[in-house]
């Protein structure tokens, strides 16, 4: 019963038409930071996250502390778990899902390709399942990624571009869900939105990602790899700052319509759309690691390799107008302003000593 409660409680809006937001993976890095936001502005949330140790748990866990303070329930459990998805949604007449939980990261694949196909599509499947069920049905917002651009090297990438060359098992699965978000909208009227997100960091990140893991072993004095194309040429990403992102979720679910089913049954049509949200701005990773010299006030030990062909892209650049469009999206943070609140967080968190408790999966020192 106390369960119950603290499920009912968290999900309860204290804005008048609040949301009521089901956050799967809440207790992850964009899915901590939307929670805190939904929740300031009034909005009910519930978060649920199965707390894996694809990176280190105790983060997870110290989001989740703070998460906690400010009211916000995660419940710890799997998105393939149906019974439980079935009874949280018998306990909360949820308006929205925000769903973040997926295995992320590309490298990480070719290490375990089944933990993709688990979170990613069956999970993924399992969660939409319980919500054409659901009366009334939630309108569906969730992470997609600009890996479902593969090879791609336009100038920008448009939501339009072909996405049918994915460069790693990370983004087949990504693009899958959105084939998959397509079929539930079009036979059961689920309202998807799917967002293509670039590249996010910032404060309460991702041990796994380049930027975090190059700030600690620069501060270690461990050398880091910097990787070229096949033909020499840099490696891009277009980097984007995760207050950004956030802004790009609310306006998403904030835009999105009501789906239009119930219990199973279609009505009429609904909504189903795609998003970039990036930052506009391709900068090359050797770009990123001098901002980060400049800020940690050390050298980086810089070994320049060829870029492995382990699902990493050579580029990415989003185009955004479609974002803009529909709900005023508008990158605003630039690299070097975004890093220095990224650094200062991680000096906060971790002090000046290098960590003991970041590291990644498959990762041995
Ligand atoms: P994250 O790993 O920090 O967050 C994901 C959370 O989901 C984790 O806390 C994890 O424990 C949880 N989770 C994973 N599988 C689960 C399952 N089966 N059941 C329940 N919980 C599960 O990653 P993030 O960076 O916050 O990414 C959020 C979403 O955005 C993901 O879908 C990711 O693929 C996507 N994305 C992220 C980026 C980025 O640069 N950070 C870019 C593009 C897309
Ligand atoms: C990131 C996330 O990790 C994915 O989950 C997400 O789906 C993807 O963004 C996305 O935009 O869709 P990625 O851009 O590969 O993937 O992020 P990092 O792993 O942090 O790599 C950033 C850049 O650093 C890449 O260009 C990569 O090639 C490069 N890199 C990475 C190195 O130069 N050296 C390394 O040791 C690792």
């Amino acid at each position: 019963a106390s369960w119950e409660k603290q499920v009912r409680h968290s999900s309860t809006p204290r804005r008048p038409n609040g949301f009521s937001v089901l956050v799967t993976g809440a207790a992850g890095f964009i899915g901590s930071h939307c929670s805190l936001a939904l929740k300031k502005r009034g909005d009910g949330v519930l978060g649920l996250d199965n707390f894996n140790d694809y990176y280190d748990p105790s983060l997870k866990r110290a989001r989740q502390n703070l998460l906690s303070k400010h009211q916000i329930f995660i419940v710890d459990g799997d998105l393939n778990d149906a019974a439980l998805l079935t009874k949280l949604f018998d306990v909360v007449p949820f308006t929205h899902i925000l769903h973040l939980a997926a295995q992320a990261g590309v490298r990480y694949a070719m290490q375990n390709p089944q933990s993709y196909v688990r979170s990613n599509i069956a999970g993924f499947v399992n969660l939409l399942e319980v919500a054409k069920a659901a009366n009334p049905q939630p309108a569906i917002v969730w992470a997609s990624s600009s890996s479902v651009y593969g090879l791609n090297t336009e100038n920008s990438f448009s939501e339009r571009d072909r996405t049918d060359q994915p460069a790693s098992l990370y983004a087949a699965t990504k693009k899958a869900g959105e084939e998959i978000a397509h079929t539930y909208n079009h036979i059961y009227g689920l309202s998807l939105t799917g967002l293509r997100f670039f590249t996010v960091y910032g404060p309460w990140g991702r041990p796994d990602m380049a930027y975090f893991f190059f700030t600690k072993d620069i501060l270690q004095g461990k050398p880091i790899d910097i990787y070229k194309t096949q033909d020499q040429k840099e490696v891009a990403r277009d980097f984007t700052y995760i207050d950004d992102v956030v802004k790009g979720c609310l306006g998403a679910l904030d835009t999105a319509e009501k789906s239009t089913g119930s219990g199973g049954k279609k009505k009429s049509p609904a909504q189903l759309r795609v998003y970039n949200l990036g930052n506009t701005s391709p900068v090359p990773v050797g770009r990123l690691v001098s901002i980060l010299e400049g800020l940690l006030g050390t050298k980086a030990k810089k070994h320049v390799i060829t870029m492995p062909r382990n699902g990493d892209v050579p580029f990415t650049h989003a185009n955004v107008t479609l974002a803009y469009k529909d709900f005023g999206y508008k990158p605003t943070t630039d690299l070097a302003s975004g890093l220095r609140k990224f650094v200062k967080w991680y000096v906060n968190y971790f002090g000046m000593e290098p960590s003991k408790g970041t590291q990644r999966a498959g990762e041995t020192s």
